[in-house]
């Protein structure tokens, strides 16, 4: 008997299954590589990297949740230099793909990163255009079409890479913000980066993290990310990678009937190290229990 074809062809890259890590949760693949082999994931999507090195905010950064988890990181990272002496060499060595996430304060700080990652192994970049804990960029870029369209067309002048647009939950309507990245010329987008929450201690008075809000991921979050996958693929054309809340098997299949042509395991990540492996394998059982040749094939067939 055959296995089920994992292939998945994003039209910019072809990945060797649709399961990758979601940026911020996995590092630059490093870390997890003594629990896993990472050469076997569709592709790494490595924490954001800026311009210079970024410190991220004040602690407490990280406040738990019931099925979930707060973050306010502040995209701490050590600036695409040190990425791409250190981290990239590593991906390569480990026959990693490689997504690069790229933030910035300013279109000027988008560009330069993006300018200098045209490495042949970086396959594609995602544009962070959505992280809710930094003042200045990132979400202030993400939540107004106008916006969303227009640094979408400044990143795809200034690279030849793939552009992948992380796109937030925090808005109105995501198939207007969809549409807009599509219309700048995105080669795919990515959904969903967190939705922004609070917690507050109730003995002491006192927000649990130190920038007051965070942004919340985990099973939580996980109906959302279902729902504005499956509204952003009835408008768009580009391939989606979905996220949110991803933690086994059943819940990737889900995304990819809602539209997602890959999935990226985010949280998930935190408490189980092999989660994404266990998802390809259980997203292959699924296919040969259902009889069905190749995971394209459950690609929005929810509708
Ligand atoms: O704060 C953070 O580093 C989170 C980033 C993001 O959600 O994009």
């Amino acid at each position: 008997m055959n296995r089920p074809d994992l292939t998945t062809d994003l039209g910019f890259v072809t990945l060797k299954n649709p399961v990758l890590t979601a940026s911020g949760t996995f590092g630059s693949g490093e870390e997890y590589s003594d629990f896993i082999d990472i050469s076997r994931l569709g592709a790494v999507i490595t924490k954001g990297v800026s311009r210079t090195p970024w410190e991220g905010n004040e602690s407490p950064r990280i406040a738990e949740t019931p099925s979930g988890m707060l973050n306010s990181i502040g995209l701490e990272n050590p600036g695409v230099d040190v990425f791409l002496k250190r981290d990239l060499p590593f991906l390569k060595n480990a026959g990693a793909t490689v997504g690069v996430n790229v933030c910035g304060h300013t279109e000027d700080e988008y560009v330069d990163v993006v300018k200098r990652l045209d490495d042949p192994a970086i396959a594609f970049l995602e544009i962070n255009i959505s992280c809710p804990n930094v003042k200045a960029g990132a979400l202030a870029f993400g939540t107004d079409p106008a916006e969303v369209e227009k640094i979408t067309k400044l990143i795809k002048k200034n690279t030849r890479k793939p552009v992948v647009m992380k796109l937030t939950p925090n808005v109105t309507d995501i198939k207007e913000i969809a549409k807009a990245a599509e219309a700048g010329g995105a080669d795919g987008i990515s959904l969903i980066n967190t939705i922004t929450g609070m917690k507050i201690d109730v003995e002491k008075q006192t927000f649990e993290l130190a920038n007051k809000t965070g942004g919340l991921s985990g099973p939580a979050i996980h109906p959302v990310a279902v729902r504005m996958v499956y509204e952003a693929a009835a408008a768009v054309k580009i391939p989606i990678i979905g996220m949110g809340g991803i933690s086994d098997w059943k819940d990737a299949v889900e995304m990819m009937l809602a539209g997602a042509s890959a999935v990226a395991v985010g949280a998930a990540n935190f408490y189980n190290p092999e989660a994404a492996i266990e998802i390809i394998d259980g997203i292959e059982k699924y296919l040969d229990d259902h009889d069905i040749d190749r995971v394209s094939d459950i690609v929005g067939a929810v509708h």
